[in-house]
């Protein structure tokens, strides 16, 4: 709440600054963590993710007459862009613009026409790092529009949008697991997913003695472009061959299959059965308050996105065996890679009152092995985006 909290005034007084007024609306979208079921979304699989206590806010406030667009200051990059609601082009757009037009572009096509607006966006969630800082770019975008037209969307139907947005605009093919976590997620609660049905269940997480670690490597990872698309398609391939979708096969099936398929799409298709069943396992072990299951799965679930899936990179498996090393003596219950891949963080079951001299220890040992900084983010389950202030007369 104190993140929270101070994130929105210091943005609230940049506002004031650049504009001279106060502004109208507040809107804040936090990241994610998952802690099981990774690739899972477009696979039709269970995925385990947290809104987290890192966020995007957006301070905005009606234009003068004459314009029409929004014009945004992202405070972190330094850099403003203009967008025409007139002309919101995908085709001009790049970067982290690009996701801002599709939202802009797809809320049009809903009919919503909003008001030129000035904003300002501040952030405390590192992007590249797998902390979905696109997926709370496009909600918080998303949300803006909503709120300044008073046209509320269904939260599945932001949801799409905000994909969209993505897949269509910034051509990152993602699936839903970021965007409706970011919309969806419950104080307190983790947020089961089940991407085949849609359906939800919050299980809440609420142990003061277990705590989620999420440790940056610094490598940054970059998803569009990336091997991200090639891995979605392996997993297609995989189950266009068996004549099956891999949610619905067992490991015992696809063994006795395995010479249908070819050694890497074998080892992709591995990686979505097993983890299924993980996170499902995951899920059991957290209601029952069982951390050392729990940590043990997501243990297992690092080799399989290391070895079958291949999205993590050397310096986030030297996160990893830190953690192992430490180990249940020293608090550590699991680690494991979250996000798309490539780079990006470790997310951490961790005993409470060890948080301290666990990532003392991690970072040294990082440090020594790769020369690199890594960062820590005590993470906690916090509530999915949302308008915070609306200071509207009109
Ligand atoms: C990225 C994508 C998500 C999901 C994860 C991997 O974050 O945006 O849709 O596929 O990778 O679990």
């Amino acid at each position: 709440m104190a993140d929270e909290a101070a994130l929105i005034a210091g943005a609230q007084a940049l506002f004031k600054k650049r504009h001279g007024r106060d502004a109208d609306l507040a809107i804040l979208a936090p990241g994610r963590v998952n802690l099981i079921g990774e690739h899972m979304d477009y696979n039709d699989g269970l995925v385990l993710p947290m809104a987290i206590n890192r966020s995007i806010a957006l301070i905005a406030g009606k234009r003068e007459e004459g314009s029409d667009g929004l014009r945004v200051f992202s405070a972190d990059l330094d850099q403003e862009v203009s967008i025409d609601y007139a002309v919101a082009d995908p085709a001009a757009a790049s970067g982290w613009a690009a996701y801002l037009v599709g939202v802009v572009a797809l809320c049009q096509k809903l009919g919503m026409q909003p008001a030129a607006m000035d904003v300002v966006l501040v952030s405390n969630l590192p992007h590249g790092a797998g902390l979905s800082s696109s997926a709370a770019l496009e909600v918080a975008f998303a949300t803006l529009l909503e709120t300044a037209c008073r046209s509320p969307m269904d939260p599945w139907q932001k949801i799409r949008l905000c994909q969209q947005a993505e897949n269509d605009y910034a051509g990152m093919p993602c699936g839903i697991m970021d965007q409706a976590t970011v919309v969806l997620a419950k104080a307190g609660h983790l947020l089961l997913l089940d991407c085949d049905t849609l359906v939800t269940r919050d299980v809440p997480f609420d142990d003061p003695n277990v705590s989620v670690l999420i440790i940056d490597s610094r490598v940054k990872h970059q998803l569009v472009d990336s091997p991200f698309a090639q891995r979605r398609q392996q997993c297609e391939d995989a189950a266009a061959i068996l004549g099956k979708r891999l949610r619905a096969l067992t490991m015992h099936e696809l063994d006795a299959r395995r010479e249908e398929l070819d050694a890497v799409n074998f080892r992709r298709a591995r990686h979505v059965v097993g983890e299924i069943t993980r996170t499902a396992d995951a899920v059991d072990a957290i209601a029952a308050r069982n951390w050392e299951l729990a940590g043990e799965l997501m243990t297992a679930s690092h080799a399989s996105l290391r070895d079958d899936f291949e999205v993590s990179c050397s310096e986030v498996d030297a996160l990893v065996n830190t953690c192992e090393a430490l180990g249940m003596k020293a608090g550590v219950y699991g680690a494991r890679i979250t996000g798309g891949g490539f780079g990006g963080c470790v997310v951490a079951l961790v005993e409470t009152n060890q948080v301290a001299e666990i990532e003392a220890a991690i970072s040294a040992a990082y440090r020594v092995e790769t020369g690199l900084q890594a960062e820590f983010i005590h993470a906690l389950p916090m509530a999915g985006a949302r308008c915070v202030d609306d200071c509207r007369r009109d």
